[in-house]
């Protein structure tokens, strides 16, 4: 495989689509396992994590429904800083198990907003399912039930991530290259 150039910059593969395959075969099994005798509803957060929504959904087995939601960032008035508001959630929740499709935990803000926001609406349960996990970055603690890997603190694209648009089209996903690697 090889090195990718996206905006100038160079990134190298880090995780093949069969490793990304095999990863969330264990995952959609491990999902089946918990909800076996519920059916859950996937709420994936757009745009990243429709690939790995999608790959993971169609090998679930248990009776499960998904909807999609996005999460806007604006400037909030306080210094707090970034304000996040969901957008679209227009599914029926309320007693329902919830499961949160992210493609990437971060600094976690984006998570907490979600799951303060989803438990307004009284669901059941709510859990969160991550393909990745950066947990060197966080800034909020926020609950990861399930992750597809736990990778350090380096920009990724692929599989659904991109950098400014690009790269979610990507069959793998592909990590920086540091001047260490150079
Ligand atoms: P958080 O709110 O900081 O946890 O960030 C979550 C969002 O930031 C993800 O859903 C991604 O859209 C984006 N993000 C964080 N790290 C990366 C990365 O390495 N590549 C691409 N997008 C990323």
């Amino acid at each position: 495989m090889q090195e990718i150039t996206i905006h100038d910059k160079v990134f190298e593969p880090y995780i093949t689509e069969e490793q990304i395959n095999t990863r969330i075969d264990v995952l959609a099994h491990e999902l089946d396992t918990s909800y076996r005798d519920a059916s859950p509803v996937l709420i994936s957060v757009l745009n990243g994590s429709f690939i790995f929504a999608a790959d993971l959904f169609r090998k679930m087995t248990v009776p499960a429904e998904i909807t999609f939601v996005k999460v806007s960032s604006y400037s909030g008035t306080q210094t707090t800083g970034n304000v996040k508001e969901l957008i679209g959630l227009d599914y029926r929740i309320e007693g329902r198990d919830v499961i949160i499709i992210e493609d990437i935990v971060d600094t976690g803000i984006t998570i907490h907003a979600l799951l303060s926001q989803i438990k307004n609406r009284q669901p059941k349960s709510i859990k969160v399912c991550t393909l990745l996990n950066k947990p060197s970055r966080r800034e909020i603690d926020v609950p990861v039930h399930y992750a597809g890997f736990e990778i350090p603190d380096r920009f990724v694209v692929g599989y659904g991530l991109d950098l400014d648009g690009l790269g979610r089209n990507l069959p793998h996903i592909y990590q920086l290259k540091t001047e260490h690697h150079a």
